[in-house]
């Protein structure tokens, strides 16, 4: 069938991918232990599901402006600034089916053909497939292993040509866990001022971070305004990734570009969501803290298996829920082609589900969730270690 060029310039998301892989897995009674989720595995909080009931019963369901109803616009604002201390009205922010709606509309809004988009790697995936399907180029930028992958401003001004437009920057980042510290990100900021380059800020992991990082927002800086895109997420701060609530701050031209094109495509995000979304912005925050220290317990534990496996070398992420080790010693030489080959094979022969480097632009390494239960954690870190003493055996 003849689809029309646009579409042919992307893929199918390869962690959505990986996620309909293992639930065939499963269908078939088979117990997956699942490293490939990106998403929290705890509940919404109960108060949180409290205002999506109550919304229904008072019959909170139909329309609303595209850009979200005012109160949560509001809300956003408000929290953003009492979490990182940023100034913005209700008519700079727009509240998006998630944030990766938020980023498909900014970079739609911003880009033309050829633009140049700056994408540090590994990237999250979506990113390249979003400039290229606004028409623009994506551009990689390098990071280092040895340097726990933190995008260095120097690496992004190297990069710059007279056609980038934009900088995308994810901090705390999908899939390496690397947090750009505070002083650097000032940095990058200058090489956009120096360029005249808007910045986008992935801020969707800001509450996940660990040891003495504390979350941050390059919205602070004031100065940053005219030319920031805080991109933020409900999904993985309250465990909300299927509610689809995400939103953006930015300059108000650009804001009303972005209600146009949510106007004419997707309307509002669902009335029921977004009354949810006011209350965990309002409510309390515990579940937040909750969560956190959970995960950092994961963190250590499934660092330490992983460490103790012949072949992986691990950087120790700073944020977010992921693990990104470096397997290359696994892959080559008679054994998989590459890590897409493992990935597949280790779904097929234990039974593990992960997601390969190559899906982030980054060869050799397989990303890990640890968002799964620490029993889960210890079983797969059993599978995985049972496999590699294997393969390590069999190859030449
Ligand atoms: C880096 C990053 N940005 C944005 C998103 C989008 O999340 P959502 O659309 O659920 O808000 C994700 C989801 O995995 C992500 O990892």
């Amino acid at each position: 069938m003849q689809l029309a060029e646009r579409i042919n310039r992307i893929s199918v998301s390869p962690t959505m991918a990986v996620m309909a892989e293992a639930e065939r897995y499963k269908a078939r009674g088979i117990d997956v232990v699942d490293f490939g989720p990106g998403e929290p595995d705890f509940p919404t909080p109960d108060h949180i599901k409290r205002a999506a009931i109550r919304a229904i019963e008072e019959n909170r369901t139909k329309y609303t402006p595209a850009a979200g109803i005012m109160p949560l616009r509001e809300a956003v604002c408000a929290w953003h600034a009492a979490q990182f201390g940023s100034r913005y009205a209700a008519n700079e922010c727009i509240v998006t089916v998630g944030g990766k709606h938020a980023i498909f509309n900014a970079v739609s809004a911003l880009i033309s053909r050829g633009d140049e988009v700056l994408i540090p790697v590994p990237y999250w995936v979506s990113f390249p497939d979003i400039v290229k399907y606004a028409g623009g180029e994506p551009v990689f930028v390098p990071t280092e292993p040895g340097d726990g992958f933190c995008l260095r401003a120097e690496a992004l001004e190297r990069a710059v040509t007279s056609r980038t437009r934009l900088v995308i920057v994810n901090s705390p980042n999908n899939p390496t866990g690397a947090v750009v510290p505070a002083d650097e990100f000032a940095r990058i900021l200058q090489v956009c001022e120096r360029h005249n380059l808007w910045l986008l800020s992935d801020e969707c992991y800001s509450h996940f971070v660990y040891g003495d990082a504390r979350p941050f927002s390059i919205g602070s800086l004031a100065e940053a305004k005219p030319r920031l895109i805080v991109v933020g997420s409900l999904s993985k701060t309250f465990s909300m990734t299927g509610w689809r609530i995400g939103y953006a701050l930015a300059p108000a031209p650009l804001v009303e570009g972005m209600v146009k094109l949510q106007s004419q495509s997707t309307s509002n995000p669902t009335s029921i969501a977004q009354y949810a979304a006011l209350e965990a912005l309002c409510g309390p925050m515990d579940s937040v803290g909750a969560m956190l220290a959970e995960y950092l317990r994961r963190r250590e534990r499934i660092l330490d298996g992983l460490r103790a496996i012949h072949g992986f070398t691990c950087t120790t992420p700073q944020g977010a829920f992921y693990v990104f080790p470096n397997v290359a010693a696994h892959v080559g030489d008679g054994r998989a082609a590459d890590t897409t080959a493992l990935a597949r094979e280790l779904l097929e022969r234990a039974h593990i589900a992960v997601v390969p480097g190559e899906a982030f632009g980054a060869a050799g390494y397989l990303r890990i969730s640890y968002a799964t239960s620490i029993e889960r954690i210890e079983e797969g870190l059993r599978r995985l270690a049972r496999f590699f003493s294997s393969s390590a055996s069999a190859a030449p």
